[in-house]
C-alpha cells in the first residue's frame, strides 16, 4: 500500500524545483508571472487523470475532502439519504454526516465490501447515491451495486481510498461510478503527505467539484481570482504544489508499487495455503492491489488467541483487528447519534458485519519485503496456526 516505502531522490527533486525554478510559489493558483509556468497541482492532476483514464482529476487536500466534495458535486445535501457499508474508515460516513445527508450504512458480506443485496434492501424514496467502499486495495461487487443502482435512479460513487491502483475487470477502481474518490495520505499507494482526489467524465461535475474545493470559485481563463464570481458555495479544500510536486513523482512509480505487492502477496498466498482458514473472497482477483491479505477464523476466541500468538512472535495486523473501531460502524454512536434508525442500536445493527469483521485478520503485504521476510512471516503464521487452531 504506502507510496512512502519508494521516497526517495524523485520526491526531493520534484520539491526542490519549486524553490529552484518556480518562484518558491507554493499556492497552486495565482502568481502567474512569478511562476515561470509551474503548476504542480494541475500537472499531477492532468497526469493522474490520465493514469487511471478519466477526463477530470480534481485534488484536494485530502480523501475526506474528496468524499464531500464528490458527493455535493452530485447535488447531495439535506434531506437526501446516502447508503454505505459498516466495514470503511469513518470519514466516509463523516462526510455523509458533513454534506447534511443521512448515512444509511449496510451490512458487508464475505468480500469485506458492501453486500449488494443490504444495498437494495436500505433504498428508500430519499436515496440519492450509493457510496460503495473498496477495503483493503479490493473492490467491491459493482456489477450487481452498478445494476440495482441503475434500477432505482441512484447515482454510484466509489470510496477508492484504500484502492488507488486496483482496479476492476480491467477499468481502475474509482473510475466505474459518476464520481470517485481517492486519498493520498501517508498510509496510500500514493502518499503526498495529506491529499486526496476526485475524478469524473462528467463536466458539469467536474466544474462543480472544482469550485466546492476553492470557496466556489469559477476557475476563468480570463479573469484574474480577485475579480472571479462564485458558482456555488464553496470552501478551502485546496492542495499545496508541494503535495503535487510529491504527487507527481509518486504517481511515476505506481505501476512498480502495484506489481510488487501482487508479485508478493501471490508467493504469501502460495503458502499460507497451508494455514486452515478461509480467506476473503474476491469479486475480481487479477485487479487485486495487493496490500494485504485478510482470512477468517472459526470464532472470536480463536481470532483473540491467533492474534495474541502473532503478536508474541513479532507480527502485527493492519487494521483489523488492531483499528477496527476506526473502521467499523458498530463503534459509531458519536457519528450516529441524532440518526434515528441508528441512535442507541450501533451495537445491534450489523451483526453479519460484525460476525465476519470480528473474525477476521489482516496481514499487510509490503512492497519492499524480500523473499526472506516473506518466508519469515509465512512460516511464522503457519506455526501460530498449529499452536492455535
Ligand atoms: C476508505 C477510506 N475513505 C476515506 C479515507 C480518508 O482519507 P484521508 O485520510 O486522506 O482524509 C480513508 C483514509 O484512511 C479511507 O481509508
Amino acid at each position: 500500500m504506502p507510496g512512502f516505502e519508494l521516497f526517495g531522490e524523485e520526491e526531493r527533486q520534484a520539491i526542490n524545483e519549486i524553490f529552484d525554478s518556480a518562484g518558491g510559489i507554493v499556492f497552486a493558483h495565482g502568481f502567474d508571472a512569478m511562476r515561470n509556468g509551474s503548476y504542480k497541482v494541475r500537472e499531477f492532476e492532468r497526469d493522474f487523470a490520465a493514469k487511471v483514464g478519466v477526463k477530470h482529476a480534481q485534488a484536494v487536500s485530502s480523501g475526506t475532502a474528496a468524499l464531500k466534495v464528490g458527493l455535493q458535486s452530485l447535488g447531495v445535501g439535506p434531506g437526501d439519504e446516502v447508503i454505505t457499508q459498516a466495514f470503511t474508515f469513518v470519514a466516509t460516513v463523516e462526510a455523509i454526516r458533513e454534506t447534511g445527508a443521512t448515512p444509511v450504512v449496510v451490512d458487508v458480506n464475505d468480500t469485506l465490501n458492501m453486500d449488494p443485496e443490504a444495498f437494495r434492501a436500505a433504498i428508500t424514496q430519499k436515496t440519492k447515491v450509493v457510496l460503495p467502499v473498496h477495503m483493503m486495495g479490493e473492490c467491491a461487487e459493482l456489477d450487481e451495486i452498478m445494476a440495482i443502482a441503475k434500477e432505482h435512479n441512484i447515482l454510484v460513487m466509489e470510496d477508492a481510498a484504500q484502492a488507488l491502483g486496483a482496479s476492476y475487470f480491467g477499468r481502475y477502481a474509482g473510475t466505474i461510478g459518476a464520481v470517485g474518490a481517492y486519498s493520498t495520505d501517508a498510509g496510500k499507494s500514493l502518499n503526498t503527505g495529506e491529499g486526496g482526489l476526485v475524478v469524473t467524465n462528467d463536466e458539469q461535475r467536474y466544474v462543480l467539484a472544482r469550485g466546492l474545493h476553492d470557496h466556489g470559485h469559477e476557475y476563468s481563463k480570463t479573469k484574474g481570482r480577485g475579480e472571479e464570481s462564485a458558482i456555488c458555495f464553496g470552501f478551502n479544500f485546496r492542495m499545496t504544489e508541494m503535495q503535487g510536486a510529491v504527487g507527481i513523482a509518486q504517481l511515476k512509480k505506481l505501476d512498480f508499487i502495484v506489481s510488487r505487492q501482487r508479485e508478493n502477496k501471490a508467493k504469501l498466498m502460495q503458502r499460507l495455503q497451508a494455514l486452515p482458514v478461509t480467506f476473503r473472497r474476491s469479486p475480481d482477483p487479477t485487479g487485486d492491489l495487493g496490500d494485504t491479505i485478510v482470512f477468517y477464523l472459526p470464532n472470536r476466541d480463536l481470532t483473540d488467541k491467533f492474534v495474541a500468538a502473532m503478536r508474541a512472535k513479532g507480527l502485527g495486523t493492519k487494521n483489523l483487528p488492531d483499528a477496527i473501531g476506526w473502521h467499523f460502524a458498530k463503534h459509531w454512536p458519536h457519528i450516529m447519534n441524532g440518526n434515528a434508525r441508528y441512535e442507541g442500536k450501533c451495537d445491534s445493527s450489523w451483526m453479519k458485519s460484525a460476525d465476519l469483521l470480528e473474525r477476521s485478520v489482516a496481514i499487510p503485504v509490503m512492497v519492499k519485503m524480500d523473499d526472506a521476510r516473506i518466508e519469515h512471516v509465512a512460516s511464522t503464521l503457519i506455526a501460530v496456526g498449529r499452536e492455535v487452531l
